[in-house]
């Protein structure tokens, strides 16, 4: 039978092709291993820190957030040393008393008390007498224990981790197991048909199914005018398509580029309730809006270096944010443990989001300071953006939507009550759009 041998030698094809795909799922499938293996080993690391002291570190921490975090922190030098270790550098009896009242200490010519207290510039520390000893037990044992590396979901410790990558990435393993256990399945499927062929036909058995599902073909292949419908869907399916794809170039809408500095405009301008002029002032006053100087970042980062621990959201950890404002500092040349400029600064170069072709020409001030418009109708809603993004289209058709749909504001504006006047006596209506304004004349907006 010739046919059988037809079939033969294409099933060996599917089979070669088959395996040909497999080991390729399992060559990609063994490079986004490796990341899984080693998110794995961190919690492992920060699990070796040995339990310090003989107090209560749950119990200090909470003192210590009580007393005194205004002050201290464990390790970074704030008004008062960093405390970190502090144990080691003293005997328990000196820190009790210290605790308790540095200024007694201080006043009795102890000569370690002097020493701190001279090289803090004399900065006086708040008395604890109300502290036991069990309490200030608790506190060192809290100061005691050994840094641990926190670990945001997907984040590496110096923050240059995108964790939107890394749970992509996860996805990606899930999708390529079970694409996996699919083809083995089918390959599976594959090698039990063929063996139950061959017993069948080791047992005389006619195997004549295949015939069927060819003869459907032929058929329609016969049959010209199902032939004709489909090419034509095809045509006008895949025409909508190229459309589609060819009405996008140019058009950069939802664009959301890496920033060098992940700065959210969710946190500033949304949770803290930053007026989005504060950054862009030019907006009001010129043409374009303009990106804030690092300077402005600075009125408020100096005393700014870290997140508080609630702004720990969005798949993005603390750790990830403050090494974010450390890229600040690295900027400007901002020593924080020293609260100076090093003048060692390099610039930040932001990724320009919107971009109008150089043919077009529009203005902030007319229409944020003009025309009254809010920023949010043509940037979205940007106090809960973590990413900022291009919002609208930014077409031709999108500023000539708004120019028809938009009435001006006449009031309080000398200049337009009398344009006013004439012109809704022109049109024979109460209010003018902006369309009606001239916004449709090319000449406004082209060059
Ligand atoms: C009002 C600010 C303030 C508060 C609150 C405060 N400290 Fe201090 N602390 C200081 C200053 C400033 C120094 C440096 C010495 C000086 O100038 O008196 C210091 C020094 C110390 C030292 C010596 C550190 C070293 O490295 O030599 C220890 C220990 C200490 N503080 C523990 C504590 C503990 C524990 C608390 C909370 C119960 C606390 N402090 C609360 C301001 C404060
Ligand atoms: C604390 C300063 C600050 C505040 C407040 C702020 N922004 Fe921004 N904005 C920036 C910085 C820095 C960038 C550049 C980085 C980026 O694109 O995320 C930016 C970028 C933008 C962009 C994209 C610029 C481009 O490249 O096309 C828009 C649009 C924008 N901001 C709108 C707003 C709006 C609307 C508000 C108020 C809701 C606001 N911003 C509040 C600092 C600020
Ligand atoms: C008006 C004050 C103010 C200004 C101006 C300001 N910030 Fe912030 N910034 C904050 C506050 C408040 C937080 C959040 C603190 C918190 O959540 O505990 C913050 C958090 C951050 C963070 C961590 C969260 C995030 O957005 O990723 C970064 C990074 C940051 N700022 C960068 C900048 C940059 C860059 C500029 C200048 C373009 C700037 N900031 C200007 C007040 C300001
Ligand atoms: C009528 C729509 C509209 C309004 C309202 C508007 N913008 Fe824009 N914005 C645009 C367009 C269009 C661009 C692109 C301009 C270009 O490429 O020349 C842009 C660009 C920007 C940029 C990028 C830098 C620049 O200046 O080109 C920033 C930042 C920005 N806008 C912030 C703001 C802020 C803040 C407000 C509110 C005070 C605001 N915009 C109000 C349409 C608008
Ligand atoms: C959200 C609505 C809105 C969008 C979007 C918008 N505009 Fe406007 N535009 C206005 C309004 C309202 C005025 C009238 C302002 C005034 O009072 O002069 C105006 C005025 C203008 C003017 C001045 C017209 C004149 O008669 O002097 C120009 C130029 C202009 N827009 C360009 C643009 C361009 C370019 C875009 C698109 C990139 C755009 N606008 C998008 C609302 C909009
Ligand atoms: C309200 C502002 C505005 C007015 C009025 C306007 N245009 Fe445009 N036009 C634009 C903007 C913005 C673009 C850029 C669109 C883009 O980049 O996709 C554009 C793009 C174009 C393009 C390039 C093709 C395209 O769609 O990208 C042509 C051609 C054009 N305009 C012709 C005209 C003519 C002719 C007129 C007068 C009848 C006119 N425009 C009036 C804002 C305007």
């Amino acid at each position: 039978m010739k046919k059988v041998g037809n079939h033969n030698s294409i099933s060996r094809k599917i089979v070669f092709s088959l395996a040909l795909m497999l080991t390729f799922s399992f060559t990609s499938f063994s490079q986004t291993t490796p990341p899984a293996t080693d998110a794995a080993a961190a919690p492992a690391a920060a699990a070796t820190a040995p339990a310090a002291g003989t107090g209560d570190a749950a119990a200090g921490k909470a003192l210590f957030g009580a007393n005194c975090a205004a002050c201290h922190a464990l390790d970074k030098k704030m008004t008062g040393p960093a405390l970190r270790g502090v144990a080691a550098k003293y005997d328990k009896e000196w820190l009790y008393k210290w605790i308790n009242n540095s200024s007694a200490l201080i006043k009795s010519g102890d000569a370690k008390a002097i020493k701190i207290f001279e090289e803090n510039n004399k900065a006086v520390m708040t008395a604890f007498p109300q502290l036991s000893t069990t309490d200030i037990d608790n506190i060192i044992a809290y100061t005691s224990e050994p840094k641990a590396e926190v670990k945001a979901p997907g984040v590496t410790p110096d923050g240059k981790g995108a964790p939107v990558e890394e749970s992509g990435l996860s996805n990606n393993v899930i999708l390529g197991a079970l694409s996996l256990v699919m083809l083995m399945l089918v390959v599976m499927l594959f090698f039990v048909n063929n063996v139950l062929t061959k017993v069948a036909k080791a047992n005389g058995i006619q195997v004549a199914e295949k015939e069927s599902s060819v003869s459907l073909w032929k058929a329609f292949a016969r049959n010209q005018f199902l032939v004709l419908v489909a090419s034509i869907f095809l045509l006008l399916a895949s025409g909508y398509f190229v459309y589609g794809w060819m009405m996008q170039v140019g058009v950069d809408q939802d664009y959301a580029p890496i920033q060098p500095i992940h700065y959210s405009h969710r946190v500033h301008a949304g949770v803290n309730g930053i007026d989005c002029k504060y950054c862009h002032s030019a907006a009001r006053v010129s043409k374009n809006a303009g990106i804030p100087s690092l300077n402005v970042c600075m009125n408020c980062h100096k005393n700014i270096s870290e997140v508080s621990d609630t702004t720990n959201t969005d798949g993005y950890g603390k750790p990830f944010y403050d090494a974010q404002i450390q890229k600040l500092y690295d900027a400007v040349g901002w020593d924080k443990a020293t609260q100076k400029y090093t003048g060692k600064t390099q610039p930040v170069k932001w990724v320009r989001i919107h971009n109008l072709p150089d043919f077009a020409y529009f203005n902030h001030s007319q229409h944020v300071t003009v025309a009254g418009i809010e920023c949010q109708k043509c940037h979205g809603p940007v106090e809960t953006y973590e990413v900022q993004k291009q919002f609208a289209p930014l077409t031709m058709g999108w500023c000539i939507k708004c120019h028809r749909e938009t009435d001006v504001k006449m009031e309080g504006n000398a200049y337009y009550t009398k344009i006013h006047e004439e012109l809704s006596k022109k049109y024979g209506v109460e209010k003018l759009t902006a369309a009606q304004m001239g916004g449709l004349e090319c000449g406004k907006c082209h060059y």
